[in-house]
C-alpha cells in the first residue's frame, strides 16, 4: 500500500503506541485523585503540558488538552469570545477554514454578530491589507488558520498577528496542519491561541490541544467544569496525551530534516510529471515559501478527482479528494470554491500528502499509475 493522504490522518508511530502502553499500565489513577498513585499521574501530565509547550516555545501553565482539533478549535474560539464579547460585535475569519472554525462563525452570525469571512488570493493566500480593511473599531476576535488542508498554503500569521495586536483584538490561530511540519515559536508569535492535533503528527486518534498566551483572558464554556481549570470537562486521557507528546517531540527533532526531504520529494514528483508531458496544474504554487511541500492540490484536465482516486485505490495508492462523497452527494471543496474554480475545475481537484516514510520508489509507481490513468480515461 502507497499511503499518500497524511493531510487527512497519519499512522500512529511505535514510540507513541509504547507511550501509550506504559502510560495505561503504570501511571492509570485519575490525575485528580490526591492519593501517591493520583500524584503520580499528575507529574506525568505537567511533564506532557511542559514538553508540549516546549516544541513550540510556549507556555504550559496554558495548556489544554482536548478531544480532538476540532474540539480544540471550538472550546478555544468559545471561550475566548465569551470573556470578550461584551467588548464588540464584530469578528473576523477566513473562508477557508476547518469546519469546526467555520460552525462556530456561523453560530456567531447566526445571533446577529457581523462575521467577516476574508477572501484568498489565487494562491490562496491571504493579504494583509484585505486583513487591514476588514478591522472595526468593534472588531473583537479573529481567527486564521496558519496552513490550509486542502492547498497546504501558509498564511502569514505572524504578520497577521502584529496588526491585529496593534488594534487589541483577540487572535487564534488553527495550527493542526503546521504543528510538526513548520517552526511555530509562540514567543515571538503575536497569537492568543493556537490548536494541535495528535493524529496528524503520528500520535493517536482523539486527542488535540489548546496551547494559549497565559495572559489571554477567557471563560470556561461550560460551568461548573472543574478539570483543567475549567477549560474542558471530562477525566484527562492521560495514555493519550503522553502518546500525544511522544509524537510531538519525535516530530520536532526530525523537522527540519523532514522539511528538507518533503521539499525534494515534491519537486521530484512535478519534474517526472512533467516529463511525463501530461498537463496538470498545482494549486497554491509548487515552488514557493507559502507553500507546506508535503502537500500537493493536483489538477489534470479531462478526469476528475474522485475518478483519480477510485482508479488509484485498486493499485493500492490511497490519495483524496476535497469533495466528501455521502450517500451520493459531492461537497465542492471550500477551499476550491474560495479560489473562485469553476465547477470543473472544483471537481478536477484531488490530493496528494506526503509522510514520513513516502520515497521517491513510491512517487516512481504513482507517477506510473497516474500517467496510464491519464491516458486512458482522459477525454
Ligand atoms: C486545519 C485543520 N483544522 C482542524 C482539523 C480537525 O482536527 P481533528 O481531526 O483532530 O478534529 C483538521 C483535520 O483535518 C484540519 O486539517
Amino acid at each position: 500500500m502507497i499511503y499518500l493522504d497524511h493531510a487527512a490522518t497519519t499512522p500512529i508511530s511505535k514510540e507513541a503506541i509504547e507511550a501509550w502502553l506504559k502510560t495505561s499500565e503504570h501511571y492509570f489513577a485519575n490525575t485528580e485523585s490526591l492519593h501517591e498513585e493520583g500524584e503520580k499521574a499528575r507529574q506525568l501530565f505537567y511533564t506532557c503540558k511542559k514538553e508540549l509547550a516546549r516544541v513550540v516555545n510556549g507556555e504550559s501553565e496554558a495548556v489544554y488538552f482536548t478531544g480532538s482539533g476540532s474540539e480544540a478549535n471550538l472550546l478555544a474560539l468559545e471561550s475566548l469570545y465569551k470573556a470578550n464579547k461584551y467588548k464588540g460585535n464584530h469578528v473576523i475569519t477566513s473562508s477557508i477554514e476547518h469546519p469546526s472554525v467555520l460552525s462556530f462563525f456561523q453560530r456567531l452570525e447566526d445571533q446577529g454578530r457581523d462575521v467577516t469571512y476574508l477572501p484568498v488570493q489565487s494562491d490562496g493566500t491571504i493579504l494583509l491589507n484585505t486583513v487591514k480593511n476588514s478591522i472595526r473599531k468593534d472588531t473583537i476576535l479573529a481567527s486564521i488558520q496558519h496552513v490550509n488542508s486542502e492547498i497546504g498554503v501558509i498564511q502569514p500569521i505572524k504578520e497577521i498577528g502584529q496588526l491585529l495586536r496593534r488594534h487589541r483584538i483577540i487572535f487564534h490561530s488553527d495550527c493542526v496542519q503546521s504543528f510538526g511540519k513548520v517552526p511555530l515559536d509562540l514567543e515571538n508569535l503575536p497569537v492568543d491561541t493556537i490548536t494541535v492535533s495528535s493524529h496528524k503528527i503520528y500520535g493517536p486518534k482523539g486527542i488535540g490541544a489548546v496551547i494559549m498566551n497565559k495572559d489571554t483572558p477567557w471563560k470556561p464554556v461550560h460551568p461548573l467544569t472543574s478539570h483543567q481549570e475549567g477549560f474542558r470537562h471530562g477525566t484527562i486521557d492521560l495514555p493519550g496525551i503522553a502518546a500525544f507528546t511522544t509524537a510531538a517531540v519525535h516530530i520536532h527533532e526530525r523537522m527540519d530534516k523532514q522539511l528538507d526531504s518533503f521539499w525534494t520529494l515534491r519537486k521530484y514528483l512535478l519534474k517526472k510529471l512533467k516529463d511525463s508531458g501530461i498537463h496538470f496544474t498545482v494549486d497554491g504554487g509548487e515552488d514557493v515559501e507559502t507553500q507546506l511541500p508535503s502537500i500537493l492540490a493536483v489538477s489534470i484536465a479531462g478526469i476528475e478527482g474522485q475518478l483519480m482516486m477510485q482508479r488509484l485505490d485498486r493499485y493500492h495508492i490511497a490519495i483524496s479528494t476535497g469533495s466528501a462523497c455521502q450517500s451520493g452527494k459531492q461537497d465542492p471543496s471550500r477551499t476550491m470554491v474560495a479560489l473562485q474554480k469553476t465547477k470543473q475545475e472544483i471537481h478536477r481537484y484531488f490530493r496528494l500528502s506526503f509522510g514520513k516514510d513516502t520515497t521517491k520508489a513510491q512517487l516512481d509507481e504513482l507517477a506510473k499509475r497516474l500517467v496510464e490513468i491519464v491516458q486512458t480515461v482522459a477525454v
